[in-house]
């Protein structure tokens, strides 16, 4: 039987416990606005540690995104993104619309003041505050164009859905960072680590065609925002805009540069620097990623973003190692996109 003065205790602590897990929620709840860099995520531990309760139990926040709607906007193609993101979505509940400019839609316009007798019916501005109306996330898609730096660093495809879309807008790779990408590898290295500072190293590799550095600029700027032993290396010509770089060591000797690294990374990108912006100047295959490469790391895990070029960037015999996790890195994208929903639903 329950006296008084137990009942008072039992309700005294029921309080303490939901004051508690109040505290707990409420400590969690980052009102994430927009998610285009590293700095929108705020503290890394707390984002590690809400990946890895998500990854537990993916499901837990399914009732967050009840009727709510996010609407991604692809300019450019995706695998893992558009899959990872729509899936990320179904874990919170949300419907999901997915748009493909170059298939089905209206040939946007995206310059200002350009007299639109061509064979662009609509423009961007327009198009944004309409889409914006549809839903209540949007997620975007737009690579550099390599027509012009400033343009492509400027970022003014996804900046104007940040201004004209009134909802909150995330990256799915603009044209200077890959943050969910990121997130997601910061994740996988997190799991796979050996020691409390890895030494990760970030090689160029060699690709027919010019790739953005989205993703180099982009792993650079999160690998930097931890306390890693982080080390960049790539032949002359191909340095990184040094807002990303930051404190990395860069290293033009490739296999001294990977002497004794913890994971390799490899990606490659076109010419940052001047005239050569956009420009690929190097197509040398002793810069990918073999075994003998990988003989003088230690025992290093293989990373790549995907989809990978074989035997361009990496030879079959690493990729297929067991020491490569381009697979579980992949999967991540599921939770880094999980928490950065829920946080920008949290927000809404
Ligand atoms: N890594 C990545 O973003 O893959 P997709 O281009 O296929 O989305």
């Amino acid at each position: 039987m329950q006296t008084e003065s137990s009942c008072k205790f039992i309700c005294n602590s029921h309080l303490i416990f939901i004051f508690a897990v109040h505290i707990d929620t409420l400590k969690r709840t980052v009102n994430m606005k927009n998610f285009t860099c590293v700095q929108d995520i705020g503290n890394l531990k707390s984002a590690l540690d809400e990946a890895f309760e998500i990854k537990k139990d993916r499901f837990k926040y399914v009732e967050l995104g009840r009727n709510k709607t996010l609407m991604m906007i692809f300019f450019n193609s995706s695998l893992r993104t558009r899959l990872s993101t729509q899936k990320a979505a179904l874990n919170l509940g949300m419907n999901v619309i997915v748009l493909d400019i170059n298939q089905g839609a209206w040939k946007l316009e995206t310059e200002r003041g350009v007299i639109m007798d061509g064979d662009k019916p609509e423009h961007l501005l327009e198009a944004i505050p309409v889409m914006g109306c549809y839903c209540d996330v949007i997620g975007v898609r737009s690579f550099a164009r390599f027509e012009n730096k400033e343009y492509d660093y400027n970022e003014v495809i996804l900046n104007q859905f940040i201004q004209y879309s009134g909802r909150p807008v995330f990256s799915m790779e603009a044209a200077t960072r890959h943050p969910l990408q990121s997130f997601a590898d910061l994740i996988t290295i997190e799991e796979y680590k050996k020691t409390a500072r890895p030494k990760v190293v970030m090689t160029w590799a060699p690709h027919p065609r010019p790739l953005p550095q989205a993703v180099p600029n982009s792993f650079a700027e999160w690998m930097n925002a931890t306390d890693y032993d982080f080390v960049i290396t790539h032949p002359e010509g191909y340095e990184l805009d040094p807002k990303f770089v930051g404190n990395a060591r860069v290293e033009y000797d490739q296999m001294k540069a990977l002497e004794g690294a913890d994971f390799v990374y490899a990606k490659s990108w076109a010419a940052y620097t001047g005239d050569n912006y956009g420009q690929v100047l190097s197509k040398d295959r002793a810069w990918t990623v073999d075994k003998q490469q990988m003989a003088v790391t230690n025992n290093a895990y293989f990373m790549h973003c995907l989809p990978v070029r074989r035997n361009m960037i990496v030879s079959d015999d690493v990729i297929e190692s067991p020491q490569s996790i381009v697979i579980p890195e992949a999967a991540n994208r599921e939770i880094s996109a999980t928490v950065v929903l829920k946080r920008l639903i949290e927000g809404l």
